[in-house]
Parts: C-alpha cells; sequence; structure tokens
C-alpha cells in the first residue's frame, strides 16, 4: 500500500476501506508518512466525506494508534464531556470541577484551539505553573488522588489525532463532520471515561452551521460510544453568539472561577448546569433533571465546586491563588472599553468574527507551534437581545499591540447586527439525543 494512492482514492471520492485507514493511521502515527500527505489527505477528506463505517473505522485507527486507557482500577465509572467547538467555550473549567465535587471521578482529554475555536487546553495553560501534558502515569494519578483531570493528547493516548489536530487547525480541514467526529471520539476512546457527554455545538460560530448537520454529527459520535460500550448522550446546544461574555484565554478562566463562586453570565452558568445535569442523569447520579440542579446548586452554593477547582489546578502544577487574585494571570497592556456606535436591539454577533478576531489578536495559532498570547481577547457587556444606547459600552478589548487593537475594534464592530425592534431570543440548547 503507499500513502499517495490512499490520498488518490479519497480524492476521487471513493470510499477507503478500513486497511487502508489503518495504514495511513499507523504510518502517520510513526512519522513515516510526512505531515504533508496527511494534509493532503485531511484536505481530500474534508472535501468528499467519509461514509459513517469510514468514519467509525478511522476513530478506531486514532483510538488504537496509542494506549486505550482502562480506568476500572481507578473509579468504576469515570465521567467526561466534549464540546465540538465553539467562541467562549469555557464549560469544561467549571464542569469538570463541579461534577467531580460531588464525589464523581471526570477524566478528560482535551484539546487546543482549533481554527476560530478555542481550547480548554490554551485557556488552561493560562493559569501559571499549569501542566496539560500529563503521560498515562500522571493522569491516572491525578485522576485516582483528585477524582479530577484534565489533560492534552500525550504521544501515548489518541496520538494520531493529536497530530491530525495541529495539522488541521492550520490546513482549513477543521469544520468537517468525519474529522470533528472521529478527533473527539477517538480521544474519548483512548481516555476511558464510560460516561460521556457530547456538547454538539450549532451555529455561525460552530463548524456545524445547521440543526442538521449538528443531528448528523451528534448522532454519529453517540452511535460510535455506544458501539464501544460507553453511555454516551449529546447535547446540541446554540452557537450564534459566544457563549458567556468573555473570548481569550485568561479572560475566559476568570469568567469559569466567577461562574463557580455564582457571578457568571447567566447563559454561561445556565448551560454548564444544563450540561452538568446530562452528565448527572445519564451516570444515574439523579433521578431525573430537578434532582441533578439541586445537587450541583447546593455545590456551588456551599463552595464544594470552587473548593474542587483550587484542588485540581493545584494537582496539576498550577497557581489555585489565581481564584482569589486575577492579576496573577496574564492581562494586556490595552484594555479599553468600546461604545456602541448606535442606539438600537443587538440583533446578532458573529461569533465566527469574533474568535476569528481573537485569534489575530494573538489568542489562537495561525501555524502550527505558534505562541499563544493569553491575555488577549474581549469581554462583551452586551449581548444578543439587550437594547444598546449610543455611547455605551458594548464590550472591552484586552490586546497587547496597538494596531491589533484598532484593527480588532473595527472587525468587532463589523460582528454586530443591530435593530430597532427587539429581536427573537436565541435558544440555548436546541436539542438532546439520549
Ligand atoms: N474538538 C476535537 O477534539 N476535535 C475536533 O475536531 C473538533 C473539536
Amino acid at each position: 500500500m503507499r500513502a499517495v494512492d490512499i490520498i488518490a482514492k479519497k480524492r476521487d471520492g471513493d470510499a477507503l476501506t478500513r486497511e487502508e485507514i489503518d495504514f495511513f493511521i499507523q504510518g502517520f502515527t510513526r512519522g513515516e508518512i510526512p505531515d504533508y500527505q496527511a494534509a493532503a489527505w485531511a484536505m481530500a477528506v474534508y472535501l468528499r466525506g467519509m461514509t459513517n463505517e469510514e468514519t467509525i473505522a478511522l476513530t478506531l485507527a486514532m483510538a488504537h494508534s496509542g494506549k486505550v486507557l482502562d480506568l476500572s482500577s481507578v473509579a468504576p465509572r469515570v465521567l467526561d464531556k466534549h464540546s465540538s467547538g465553539g467562541v467562549g467555550d469555557k464549560t469544561t473549567i467549571v464542569v469538570a470541577p463541579l461534577i467531580a465535587s460531588l464525589g464523581l471521578p471526570v477524566g478528560k482529554m482535551s484539546g487546543r484551539g482549533l481554527g476560530f475555536s478555542g481550547g480548554t487546553l490554551d485557556k488552561l495553560e493560562s493559569i501559571p505553573g499549569f501542566r496539560a501534558d500529563l503521560d498515562t502515569d500522571a493522569f491516572i494519578a491525578q485522576l485516582r488522588q483528585h477524582g479530577i483531570v484534565v489533560s492534552g493528547q500525550t504521544h501515548d493516548l489518541a496520538p494520531a489525532d493529536g497530530k491530525l489536530y495541529a495539522l488541521r487547525d492550520v490546513t482549513g480541514t477543521v469544520a468537517s463532520l468525519p474529522l470533528i467526529a472521529s478527533s473527539i471520539m477517538s480521544k474519548k476512546i483512548a481516555a476511558g471515561a464510560q460516561i460521556i457527554v457530547l456538547d454538539v455545538k450549532v451555529g455561525h460560530g460552530a463548524f456545524m452551521k445547521t440543526d442538521a448537520q449538528a443531528t448528523a454529527l451528534a448522532e454519529l459520535m453517540v452511535q460510535i460510544g455506544r458501539g464501544v460500550g460507553r453511555s454516551v448522550a449529546a447535547i446540541i446546544s446554540d452557537m450564534n453568539q459566544p457563549l458567556g461574555d468573555a473570548v481569550g484565554n485568561a479572560l475566559e478562566v476568570i469568567e469559569a472561577i466567577e461562574t463557580l463562586k455564582g457571578r457568571g453570565p447567566a447563559d454561561f452558568a445556565e448551560h454548564c448546569l444544563e450540561v452538568a445535569s446530562q452528565m448527572l442523569v445519564l451516570a444515574q447520579a439523579a433521578r431525573d433533571e430537578a434532582d441533578a440542579r439541586a445537587k450541583l446548586g447546593a455545590a456551588l452554593a456551599d463552595g464544594r465546586a470552587l473548593q474542587k477547582f483550587a484542588e485540581w489546578i493545584e494537582g496539576q502544577g498550577g497557581t489555585a491563588r489565581v481564584m482569589d487574585d486575577y492579576s496573577l494571570l496574564p492581562r494586556a497592556r490595552w484594555v479599553e472599553p468600546i461604545a456602541a456606535p448606535r442606539d438600537g436591539f443587538i440583533a446578532g454577533i458573529d461569533a465566527q468574527a469574533v474568535g476569528l478576531t481573537v485569534m489575530d489578536l494573538g489568542g489562537g495559532r495561525a501555524q502550527k507551534g505558534d505562541a499563544i498570547d493569553y491575555a488577549v481577547g474581549v469581554v462583551f457587556c452586551r449581548k444578543v437581545g439587550a437594547h444598546v444606547t449610543r455611547g455605551e459600552p458594548l464590550f472591552t478589548l484586552h490586546a497587547n499591540d496597538r494596531a491589533k487593537f484598532d484593527a480588532a475594534r473595527v472587525r468587532l464592530l463589523a460582528a454586530y447586527e443591530f435593530s430597532d425592534t427587539a429581536p427573537p431570543p436565541l435558544p440555548l440548547i436546541h436539542q438532546i439525543i439520549r
């Protein structure tokens, strides 16, 4: 078999066999198939798609490109959640300690920023000292000791996805249903959690732009997970405007901590509670959603969730004091409010434009291996549905470069749509697939 023939077969729109997919993924993982061939192949998959059988074969090949953890010796049931990628999505930073504070272990292999969407690991790494590069032994030790771990792909867990993910980020091959489904599910299978809630984003700021695409992605991932004996549910949630108010790595960490303190933006707090409730119900740790909400509310109110956050961050080498002192996080040189250019209702905020703007400020990568500027980003003061008067602050921009600040200001203002009449409210949750 030759990699070039497999690329050409996919380029011509034919379905690959399981053997061909295994050959390609194994060769890529070992470094025998170079990045340029893998990038060409990813583009062929992006343009031609895959059958469900091919996607399942790709998922299993990537999951088995390294170790597949068996966590049964650590805990009978480990929980996990995963987002398909959005703008301002810092849900894991709230939900993981919230669930773990109820005594349910959370073990999660997470990702970095991808295209215009942010990545949980990049956000967490804005906390001084935080280590997201645990090896398998450290992953298991952290889970055993603290009941919570969030780490990146190591060389031994789904390494094929780690390599492909970094290539996709910089080759315009992110928004592909088979590549997203296999990327997410290979990590989930390799990291060993038995109970998984998938948060599939839909809208301008998501890779899936329509409900039909999001539903297809969610159903395929649920099918893959159940096929390997995991309990999986999926939430399809709205990404037509950024989630919460903050977009940008350190800014999102602050917002997540505020949410754990019960002071987060209403849309983001509600989203976290919905994801966490689905996890509790799926794990049969709550009778129903109302019971789940009561348990989660208590863990937030009495400080258990925040205390678990501190334990988690310290366990992974980070400075938990950030939760009392945000000045320990990187802060941008220019932080300025930007005023509304007119009176009216905010009818839309193009989340993808926001994500791309934060990337251009330095908050994401343009090339594989680029350094991230953790401090930059935007904090919205008013979102869709709000009425604003001209001159009132619309958002605060955080930048480390004046020219980039000016460009971002123009671009963000252009991302707003105003109307003279109140727009219909945006839903938070579109559908739940159990
Ligand atoms: N999250 C992932 O882990 N992979 C993707 O491809 C998209 C989002």
